[in-house]
């Protein structure tokens, strides 16, 4: 069968500075939002209260320590080089750049880190993608400003991408302005840093907060074409499609509510407009978007590309009362009766995969970049042959079957420029803080009570995504 998979296909991993790095207070580094979310930063379910903030760090959150990439990268990328990476996913942290987050120099240990990682993957030949803010919002502009219900952010935001599009310029050519940044709409403390508590949180300041970040989002984007015009800037969204409970056209509509609130946040990345349908969803909510000078055409930076996670689907109904609702990645919906969940119960759907990318691609016409797709599960260390390993064959299968949707949809006419796994080596979960939900083709000898030697040990799957790579997908039709 001939290949469907592009020659340069950018094949690889992804993870977030927060929950692998570690190191969360050296050389200079501040303090993140995560380092006071030990409990993970997403409501439960919707509406629910946010989860614990602390006032400082304290001991039982995972995150701090991470799996300790922060001294152990040289050992983690000659792991990724071993299984072929063309790309590594990774963000910056913020506060290591600047501490507070409104300082005006940044502290150079910081820069001098990223520096290292990034010499470090060129020696494999390894692409970074670097995503410039990952729920990693300095704690202090949450705590002084409210985060990005603050337009004071958009500066602050501005002034740490120009410094780091400078200094990179040479060495990263892909970068992602804010994760999922359609998140901000349900986990309002982890994705936007606003500290207001969500049963306070009016809509008004919340779809604010949303615009100050599409404008800065913008920015960037214009800030980092005139650094370097070579650049390849996206954004990145959370993709969860809908599907009607059943063919009553208010399941239909309700579905389309549903999406529009995703759609939202490409829409205006990628046509540099507020679309139609928000407006009236504004009027009707008694939401008046406050534009300051400049706002309407600084939108109009569009991005290069689409990125976007992909883990699951839900259902939605007019009538959800009347249904079982599924928990979710950040966001949610109904429980799919023809779909499988994963134990944290995240509905298994890998058709799913291959309409989102028709979809962006007809709606845009842009290319396209898979940046998170993975199945968080528990796993088993076993002695092996060859030392300790984990038997992972539920991940191989949760992977092999979402590429060959992937390979679906490139047979479709879609223009895809990579996929990255989510968290290829095992790291701490985002939405609830264990390093028990594993996503990783290498297990980090690492417990949920902080126990562990912080080894690095292959999975099967390892040697499974080496050989997807070197077949350049070929493998997958085996
Ligand atoms: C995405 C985030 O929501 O999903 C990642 O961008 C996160 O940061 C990933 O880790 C998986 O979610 P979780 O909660 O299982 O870690």
């Amino acid at each position: 069968m001939s290949n469907v998979f592009p020659e340069n296909f950018l094949w690889g991993g992804a993870t977030a500075a927060n929950q692998f790095e570690g190191a969360y207070n050296l050389d200079g580094k501040g303090l993140s939002v995560q380092d006071v979310t030990p409990n993970g930063g997403v409501p439960a379910n919707p509406g629910d209260k946010n989860p614990l903030i602390t006032e400082q760090p304290t001991e039982d959150n995972l995150k701090l320590e991470g799996i300790d990439f922060y001294h152990r990268y040289k050992e983690d990328i000659a792991l990724f080089a071993e299984m072929g990476f063309k790309v590594f996913r990774m963000s910056i942290a913020w506060s290591r750049i600047f501490p507070n987050g409104d300082e005006t120099e940044p502290n150079e240990a910081g820069l001098a880190f990223y520096d290292k990682v990034f010499d470090e993957l060129a020696k494999y030949g390894i692409e970074p993608l670097v995503t410039l803010s990952h729920y990693e919002t300095p704690l202090y502009l949450a705590r002084k400003y409210n985060g990005w219900a603050n337009r004071e952010l958009i500066g602050f935001y501005e002034n740490y991408v120009r410094t780091v599009f400078t200094r990179y310029k040479d060495k990263v050519k892909y970068w992602l302005t804010f994760n999922e940044v359609n998140s901000v709409l349900h986990a309002p403390f982890m994705s936007g840093g606003i500290a207001t508590p969500v049963e306070e949180l009016s809509k008004q300041d919340l779809y604010q907060a949303v615009h100050h970040e599409l404008v800065a989002s913008a920015s960037a984007t214009k800030i980092g074409h005139e650094i370097n015009p070579d650049f390849k800037i996206g954004c990145m969204v959370l993709a969860m499609p809908a599907y009607g409970m059943t063919s009553n056209p208010l399941d239909q509509l309700a579905v389309r509510e549903f999406e529009n609130q995703n759609y939202l946040f490409s829409d205006i990345h990628a046509r540099g407009k507020y679309p139609n349908y928000i407006k009236r969803y504004f009027e009707e909510n008694g939401i008046d978007i406050q534009f300051a000078e400049g706002d309407e055409d600084m939108l109009k930076n569009t991005v290069d590309f689409i990125s976007f996670s992909y883990y699951m689907s839900v259902a939605q109904a007019h009538n959800p009362e009347e249904y079982g609702s599924g928990r979710g990645n950040v966001l949610g919906g109904l429980t799919n009766p023809y779909l499988e969940s994963s134990e944290w119960g995240w509905q298994i759907d890998p058709v799913g995969l291959r309409l989102v990318l028709n979809d962006f691609y007809d709606r845009y016409q842009l290319p396209l970049f898979i940046v998170e797709n993975g199945l968080g599960a528990k796993d088993v260390l076993v002695e092996g042959p060859n030392g300790p390993t984990v038997e992972d064959d539920y991940r191989i299968d949760y992977l092999q079957k979402h590429l060959v949707q992937v390979g679906e949809a490139l047979k479709d006419g879609v223009e895809l420029w990579g996929y990255t796994t989510w968290g290829p080596i095992d790291l701490v979960s985002a939405s609830t803080a264990e390093l028990s939900k594993r996503y990783g083709f290498i297990y980090v000898d690492r417990n949920d009570d902080g126990s562990g030697t912080l080894a690095r040990y292959k999975k099967k799957s390892f040697a499974w995504y080496k050989d997807v790579i070197a077949t350049n997908g070929q493998a997958l039709y085996k």
